[in-house]
């Protein structure tokens, strides 16, 4: 069993656990994630490694309430438990050392998977410029502690009530329109975000790298629920990624797959709500 240590909610419906999992904590590194189970019969799911702390043996992780098991998680408090806690699971991220120039975009909750990739880069001395965006200012995220980090922080909501109205992709557009230039674009946040981030990059020929959330269940390269399609071959994201560079993406697949159990989520949220009713 893993005992949760500190918990925070960082907006509505998200929230931030730290728990004591020294032998992950050990090992995690920029871009893995963990696969964990709320109880012994609980679906398995997988979350990024938002931080980790190796003296005191704890991983953090940051959760979007979607549907049953991420809602049970938030209802979970200090000093309770969890499962199963599995990981670090798939390859680190390919990060670039020295004088490089990187952005690193994040949307909504996909703004915490990112964090470590911005303190491993500012850790080797690259020039960081963070772009984070949510829909509106309320589940906005992470933004004093990016700014902390980064060299330059740009916030957008889609609704123009905090920072620059628009897409965190619009963000970028103007940026590259006034001449900027980037060695390397990490973009982690929703599929459209994460494809419009990959369209703009493209037309630059700026290397691009996002993390695919396909449904996983194993995370072992096993059960073929995760494969994707990246240059006309097919991976399992839990193994060969979660990141991907984002031009040889087939976007289009992925939206269709990860639709494919929407009827059979809704129904088993449903039943928790009846049962266990939201605080
Ligand atoms: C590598 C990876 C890292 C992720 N990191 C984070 C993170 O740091 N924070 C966060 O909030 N979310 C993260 N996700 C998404 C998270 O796994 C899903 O939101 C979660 O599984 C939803 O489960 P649920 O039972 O609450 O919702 P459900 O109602 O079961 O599903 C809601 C939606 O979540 C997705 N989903 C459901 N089951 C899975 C599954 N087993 N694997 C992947 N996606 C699933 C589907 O798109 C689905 O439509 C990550 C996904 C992947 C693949
Ligand atoms: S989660 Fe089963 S093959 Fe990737």
């Amino acid at each position: 069993m893993f005992e949760i240590k500190d918990k925070k909610v960082l907006a509505s419906a998200i929230f931030q656990i730290e728990i004591v999992a020294p032998r992950v904590a050990k090992k995690a590194q920029p871009g893995q994630f963990i696969i964990l189970r709320v109880h012994e019969q609980g679906e398995r799911i997988p979350l990024t490694i938002k931080d980790s702390d190796h003296e005191k043996g704890t991983v953090t992780i940051v959760v979007q309430v979607a549907g049953k098991t991420t809602q049970m998680l938030s209802e979970k408090e200090i000093g309770d438990t969890i499962q199963d806690f599995v990981g670090p699971l798939g390859n680190p991220t390919e990060l670039p050392e020295g004088e490089a120039k990187v952005a690193c975009i994040g949307g909504g909750v996909g703004t915490a998977c990112m964090f470590p990739q911005v303190k491993e880069l500012k850790q080797r001395g690259c020039d960081v410029t963070v772009i984070i965006g949510a829909r509106t200012k309320e589940l906005l995220i992470m933004e004093d502690e990016l700014g902390e980090l980064a060299n330059r922080l740009i916030v957008c909501t889609d609704d123009g009530s905090y920072g620059e109205k628009g897409f965190v992709s619009d963000a970028l557009i103007k940026l590259l329109k006034a001449g900027e230039t980037f060695d390397l674009v990490i973009a982690i946040g929703p599929l459209m975000m994460m494809r419009a981030v990959a369209n703009v990059t493209e037309g630059y020929g700026i290397h691009t790298i996002v993390s695919l959330n396909p449904i996983m269940v194993d995370g072992t390269g096993m059960c073929g629920g995760c494969r994707v399609t990246v240059g006309g071959e097919v991976k399992f994201a839990c193994v060969d990624g979660p990141e991907f560079d984002a031009h040889k993406v087939d976007f289009k697949e992925l939206f269709m797959r990860q639709r494919y159990y929407m009827d059979e989520e809704k129904l088993a949220k449903e039943q928790h709500e009846c049962k266990l009713p939201l605080k």
